[in-house]
């Protein structure tokens, strides 16, 4: 009822009485006053007026469970949340919720991760300060082989989700990284528990680098954030809130398409670092160069190669 009520009064811009708010969530007065009381106590300005009733002055620019509940506008995606101060990694927290039988679209949100993952066993730097770290727990009715390609279209989201905050270009570099300026600003791993035919869940995990201000040591060359690059202080709520909205209405048509990008790639091949460049992909232990393409509707790099082949890229890393 908090985030209810909080976009209650943020909408309403003026007094909202407590009689309306006891009969909009069939509460009591003092219920009303206790969620009230509470809300103040985590940072937000609301003013209490005998006869006029609840306004809101003030919202605290602290990260919160309530500051995402309060903004979301999708139908399932983030319905639940799962709001941890600290957490060893989202993609452990979001895949138990998978595994205890949660319903698809649970959220894991945290401040701060000890044990944060990033692709081929590599390591997350996952600090309190200026994060995104958060999960989604997905059932999609899409053929196991299909799967990769809602990495993709998160990395498709995301990018443009931080496109709408700047002007700076927000391009993405196969799968799933977004990039700026050529550093890193989010990186994507999505995990999957799947039988052969059978998906029984996905984690779409996404750590983006957003109001940090400095990287240490080698991650500084490699890695940049949102801030750095733009002198913008993202609100983390009000991004994961735009985030979910996008990816919802995405994931959906993905799904009711069979897992097919078709409907995304020419949008994706916009933001695309590597269209029209020579690469250097490296597949397990073979390494070859050519000419990226762009991506297949399954969501694999087109590489021309230097006789003129086309071959069709699954996993692998690729340098520019
Ligand atoms: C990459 O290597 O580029 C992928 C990094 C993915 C990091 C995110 S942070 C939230 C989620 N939890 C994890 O442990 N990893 C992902």
């Amino acid at each position: 009822m908090k985030a209810a009520i909080v976009k209650v009064l943020r909408e309403r811009k003026g007094y909202v009485s407590g009689q309306e708010l006891c009969e909009t969530f069939q509460v009591s007065r003092t219920a009303v006053w206790k969620v009230v009381e509470q809300l103040k106590q985590q940072g937000y300005i609301i003013e209490a007026v005998r006869n006029k009733g609840y306004r809101l002055l003030g919202e605290p620019e602290e990260f919160s469970k309530v500051g995402i509940e309060s903004r979301r506008k999708t139908k399932w995606a983030g319905k639940k949340i799962l709001f941890l101060e600290s957490t060893d990694s989202t993609n452990i927290q979001a895949a138990l919720a998978g595994s205890r039988g949660e319903e698809e679209g649970v959220l894991v949100v945290a401040k701060e991760q000890v044990a944060g993952r990033g692709r081929r066993g590599r390591q997350w730097e996952s600090p309190q300060e200026g994060g995104i770290y958060m999960s989604l727990l997905l059932r999609p009715t899409v053929p196991p082989d299909h799967a990769s390609g809602i990495t993709l279209l998160m990395a498709l989201c995301v990018a443009e989700s931080l496109q709408e905050l700047t002007t700076e270009p927000v391009k993405i570099k196969w799968p799933n990284d977004i990039v700026m300026n050529g550093k890193k600003v989010c990186g994507i791993l999505t995990e999957m528990t799947a039988q052969v035919d059978y998906i029984h869940h996905v984690v779409v995990g996404v750590g983006m680098n957003l109001n940090q201000t400095q990287f240490a040591g080698e991650l500084s060359e490699k890695a940049t954030s949102f801030w750095l690059e733009t002198g913008i202080r993202a609100d983390r709520s009000r991004l994961i809130a735009a985030l979910l909205e996008k990816f919802e209405q995405s994931y959906e048509v993905f799904c009711k398409e069979g897992g097919s990008l078709s409907r995304f790639r020419t949008e994706y091949e916009k933001r695309l670092v590597n269209t029209g460049r020579p690469v250097r992909v490296q597949d397990g232990k073979e390494s070859f160069d050519g000419i990226a393409l762009g991506i297949s509707p399954k969501g694999d790099l087109l590489v021309r190669l230097e006789d003129q082949s086309i071959r069709s890229v699954f996993a692998g890393e690729v340098s520019v």
